[in-house]
């Protein structure tokens, strides 16, 4: 192939900030590349495993829980509508992209069930993993080596029948556990710059990853699965909060630290991810705003 014949438009961003240092991510990628040692390295970590039953039973348990927290049992038959597949795709949009704040409105409780069943909650029943109740099922989101790093902590600001607090889901007994209660507003507001997205907003879903759940297998080329894996489980959201006729929105613009403090979970194991924010849906305003502002 010719260079002429080749668009250069958004490449020539190259040229343009060449003196940005990207050596970190550089050599990241550059160190977890896969190649015959790499591969045979893996393979050796992945015959460790599966001759030692605990290990592979471990991990296969691939949730946490909190024993001691008041639980909340969702409903396992909650529907998403029936909006089709490709309705949601064509529908589904950021809400920064064309509002500022959410439309306040209570979210139902089915909803929110039906969200984190259909995002990441156990679907069908596998035997041939071993007992449902030890990780025998599969999920709707795809996962590197089916190892789910990925927990969800529902932040409730307005959900019917819910007290405001800190939530995690508990993904084989579709169940929520109370982590605590409170009006949590002012507390996120020290978390994030998207004030107004916040205040509205009727729950704020924060993604964070086990780093040893995927790790342990793929050693450092696993950081790269684990956010692949945050992607996969990104766009369940917003297609099945589209499907729900949601407001919703991706939060990139946390500040990891303080989440972690707010979830209380330790960020050097569990590191905060992402942020996802659902709620009423407002009227398109007919024109995009402008980009955002800080992702
Ligand atoms: C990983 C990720 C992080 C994001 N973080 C933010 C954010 O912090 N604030 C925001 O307004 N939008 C955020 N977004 C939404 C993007 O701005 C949006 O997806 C993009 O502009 C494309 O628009 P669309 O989603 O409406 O198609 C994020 C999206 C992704 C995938």
């Amino acid at each position: 192939m010719l260079k002429k014949d080749i668009d250069y438009v958004s490449y020539s961003f190259i040229d343009i900030f060449q003196k940005d240092d990207n050596e970190i991510v550089e050599t990241f990628h550059e160190h977890t590349k896969l190649s015959p040692n790499s591969t045979r390295e893996i393979g050796r970590r992945v015959g460790e495993i599966k001759s030692d039953p605990n290990i592979l039973a471990m991990m296969q348990r691939a949730w946490k829980n909190y024993p001691a927290a008041l639980s909340i049992p969702l409903d396992k038959q909650a529907s998403l509508g029936d909006m089709t597949l490709a309705d949601a795709l064509k529908r589904r949009a950021s809400l920064s992209t064309y509002a500022t704040s959410f439309r306040p409105d209570t979210l139902r409780l089915e909803a929110l069930s039906a969200l984190l069943l259909h995002s990441y909650g156990a679907t069908r029943p596998q035997p041939w993993k071993g007992r449902f109740e030890d990780g025998g099922f599969g999920r709707p989101a795809a996962s590197s080596g089916g190892l789910y790093p990925m927990e969800i902590y529902p932040i409730v600001l307005n959900v019917e029948g819910l007290e405001r607090g800190v939530y995690h889901y508990n993904v084989p007994q579709h169940a929520l556990q109370r982590l605590r209660t409170g009006d949590m507003l002012d507390e996120l507001f020290e978390c994030t710059t998207y004030h107004d997205l916040l205040k509205n907003a009727s729950v704020l879903f924060v993604l964070t990853g086990v780093w040893k759940r995927t790790l342990s297998k793929y050693r450092q080329r696993g950081y790269r699965f684990l956010m692949h894996d945050a992607g996969t489980l990104l766009q369940n959201l917003y297609l099945n909060a589209t499907a729900l006729d949601l407001g919703a929105c991706a939060l990139g613009g946390l500040f990891d630290d303080r989440m972690a403090k707010v979830l209380d979970v330790n960020p050097l194991d569990e590191p905060v991810l992402l942020g996802f924010l659902v709620g009423g849906r407002p009227a398109p305003a007919g024109q995009l705003r402008s980009l955002p502002a800080t992702i």
